[in-house]
């Protein structure tokens, strides 16, 4: 079989933009060239691209943005993202209706390592969940048993348990004001439910603020398993050119997360430097 070129540049039509939850949506686009390479855990740069279609908005945002694949369709040719509108780029994506053309670049990240068995632990934080759907769907048909802890600050903003268990996964979903699930954040959870593992999990993964990402890490590394994280790093190219998404290695010097990452081995990385660099909160997002 022909080897197709690691990554791509795709004019994508826009399929549809729905909100999900308030401040979130769920974007369907249709890039069968990105759709076919894209794999668990690796992210695009997607940019709204007016220009494209005629209109007169210009350039601007003139950088694309980081966004997790959370769904592709390789047969339809279709990729999906779960975003959360933050700002310029991301709402310039909420505003796309269906047959506008966005601008992507990729895919791009080295994705998470596969887990073929035992029981795969998925922990994510608000937005945090957009790359385990495929991640799970992965897991599950290679013959792992996956779980997945779900944190938000409230019921109405809990998002990607349809998803995850449409990929097989069982869900625990824990809100900070416990108006769904149980009642806490993600780290008060997590202890409770690897008292009730058993033998524990295999593997575990996160995905979320990085002041949510080292503690899940401490409690883990206690609970003597490996975590990796993907880290969402501010990013101006997405492909290593641009140096805008480096952070503090655990080893002195720095990792970029866009050709290093965005996941990697918890203890790889300075995830408390990581933590006061961004200046993340502690709630899940
Ligand atoms: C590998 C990777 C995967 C990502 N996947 C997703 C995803 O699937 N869904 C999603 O909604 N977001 C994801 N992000 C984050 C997303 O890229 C940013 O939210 C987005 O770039 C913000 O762009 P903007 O122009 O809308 O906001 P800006 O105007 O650039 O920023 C608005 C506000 O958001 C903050 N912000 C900007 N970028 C980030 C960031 N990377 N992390 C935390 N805060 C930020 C800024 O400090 C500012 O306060 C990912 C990031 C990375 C690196
Ligand atoms: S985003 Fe440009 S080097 Fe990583």
């Amino acid at each position: 079989m022909r080897k197709l070129p690691d990554w791509v540049q795709e004019a994508g039509r826009v399929l549809a933009w729905r909100e999900v939850v308030p401040g979130h949506g769920r974007l369907d686009v249709r890039a069968p060239a990105l759709a076919a390479r894209a794999r668990p855990g690796q992210f695009a740069m997607v940019r709204a691209a007016p220009a494209l279609r005629g209109g007169a908005v210009g350039m601007a945002p003139f950088l694309g943005r980081p966004l997790s694949f959370f769904d592709m369709d390789t047969t339809g040719g279709v990729v999906s993202f779960l975003v959360r509108v933050t700002g310029e780029g991301t709402r310039a994506l909420a505003a796309c209706r269906p047959g506008d053309v966005l601008v992507l670049l990729g895919p791009f990240g080295n994705g998470f390592p596969a887990a073929n068995s035992g029981t795969l632990l998925l922990v994510a934080g608000g937005v945090g969940v957009a790359p385990f759907p495929p991640v799970a769907r992965a897991a599950v048909s290679a013959g792992a048993r996956v779980t997945a802890l779900v944190g938000a600050r409230s019921a109405p903003l809990v998002l990607g348990v349809r998803e995850l268990r449409d990929a097989g996964a069982e869900v625990v979903v824990c809100t900070e004001d416990g108006s769904r699930g149980r009642c806490g954040m993600v780290t008060d959870v997590l202890p409770q439910l690897l008292d009730g593992f058993g033998a524990g999990p295999s593997a575990a993964f996160a995905c979320g603020p990085p002041a949510m990402l080292a503690p899940v890490a401490r409690l883990l590394e206690q609970a003597g398993l490996e975590l990796h994280v993907s880290l969402e790093a501010r990013m101006g190219c997405g492909f290593g050119v641009c140096r805008g998404c480096a952070v503090p290695a655990a080893r002195g010097g720095y990792l970029h997360v866009c050709q290093d990452g965005p996941v990697f081995p918890a203890r790889a990385v300075d995830l408390e430097a990581v933590a006061r660099l961004w200046g993340a909160g502690t709630r899940a997002r």
